[in-house]
């Protein structure tokens, strides 16, 4: 094994939800979508970077026709707590008029981000927005929101991993971890 591999794994402390546990239960959660989302195609919206590796396995086992936009926004800035504030990082809205949208991002934690993207949507005119996060912190949120399809409910801690990342990195761990305390 090559050093830069060893260093990658060796800043993990422990594995929280392994990559075969993820699997299963995005089986589980695109049966669910496809149960419960009203009939036509689907419009799904990836919220960058950190849900394209969830949206990436899910959306793929979704079987019925969907249309997949990006959403590029930033509410971290690097660190490891949410800055408070979430900023739309792209110069064109994917047009969301009347559509049912389905939003994905990687993880709920104070709720700002998925209430704010909801919020834009319906000043662009969606019909309803259905929320998916792979993970869901066990917390006081600073927003009232809720995720309709919530892949594992975990403690208050910070997670990398699965598209997760801290400082830019850990988003190609094939499962959710906790790194290391860096003292
Ligand atoms: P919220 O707006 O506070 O709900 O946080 C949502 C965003 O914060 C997510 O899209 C993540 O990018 C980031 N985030 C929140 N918790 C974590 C974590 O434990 N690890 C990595 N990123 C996180
Ligand atoms: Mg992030």
């Amino acid at each position: 094994m090559k050093a830069t591999e060893m260093g990658w794994r060796d800043d993990v402390e422990r594995v929280l939800i392994d990559e075969k546990i993820i699997e299963k239960r995005l089986d589980a959660m695109a049966v669910e979508i496809d149960q419960q989302f009203p009939a036509g195609p689907i419009l799904a919206i990836v919220l960058l970077k950190g849900a394209f590796v969830f949206a990436a396995d899910l959306l793929r086992r979704i079987p019925r026709p969907l249309e997949i936009e990006c959403l590029n926004v930033s509410s971290y800035h690097g660190g490891t707590e949410s800055s408070g504030s979430v900023k739309f990082l792209d110069h064109v809205l994917p047009e969301v008029r009347g559509r049912h949208v389905l939003l994905l991002d990687d993880i709920l934690d104070t709720g700002r981000t998925l209430k704010a993207v909801a919020d834009r949507m319906f000043e662009e005119g969606c019909a309803a927005v259905h929320t998916g996060v792979l993970l869901a912190k066990d917390k006081k949120r600073a927003e009232q929101v809720q995720a309709d399809y919530v892949g594992f409910e975990i403690g208050d801690e910070f997670v990398v991993g699965y598209g997760l990342d801290y400082k830019g990195r850990y988003r190609n761990l094939p499962f959710v971890g906790v790194l290391k305390p860096v003292d």
